[in-house]
């Protein structure tokens, strides 16, 4: 089932996660609407909190074309996608960074520049409740380090620099304004 989107403005992304303490029913099935929200709405990845849930759950789907060196190989092989993290923690990262444009479903038509480590090291369990840790390079540790921000309430405006922050500021006004007043609306 495709969930509703939250967008900035909305006070639960700025709620941090709860650890999934037993991958039940409940857990499984918002797994699979997220995958489902995610895919429906173009997205390359989606934390929990952006369709209203304060479980330690993210997805991530890096279309396999972009997941290779600029030669074609792949930079993450045995990584299978999409992804369901878990409980996801980074216990390592690269201390080479690069800077690369991102945008995040909750922040309709806002793409910024941040800056990241080239190469993480994550741990999490996927659906089997199993931990696992992976060495993950490229857009997709891009996107997972965008995800567990999320899960820690951390959000895209917080990540851009201070110049295009104040650039942005009108455009993230506005949208966390339309985002209180929807809500006001649903509630009334
Ligand atoms: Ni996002």
């Amino acid at each position: 089932m495709k969930l509703t989107l939250r967008t900035y403005g909305d006070a639960i992304l700025r709620q941090k996660a709860t650890p999934v303490t037993s991958v039940d029913d409940r857990v499984r099935t918002l797994a699979q609407d997220m995958l489902e929200t995610m895919h429906a709405e173009e997205g390359v990845g989606l934390a929990a909190q952006q369709v209203g849930a304060l479980d330690a759950l993210c997805v991530v789907d890096i279309p396999t074309a972009s997941d290779a060196d600029p030669a074609g190989q792949p930079l993450n092989p045995g990584l299978e996608m999409p992804l369901i993290l878990i409980n996801p923690v980074i216990r390592g990262v690269s201390e080479e960074t690069e800077s690369w444009e991102e945008g995040c479903l909750s922040f309709p038509e806002i793409r910024a520049p941040v800056e990241r480590p080239k190469e993480i090291e994550v741990q999490f369990s996927g659906l089997d409740g199993l931990p696992v840790v992976r060495r993950v390079r490229g857009l997709a540790a891009r996107c997972i380090q965008h995800e567990l921000d999320h899960l820690n309430a951390v959000l895209i405006c917080d990540r851009m620099s201070p110049v295009k922050r104040i650039a942005l500021s009108g455009r993230l006004k506005r949208l966390r304004r339309e985002t209180e007043h929807r809500l006001n609306e649903s509630h009334a």
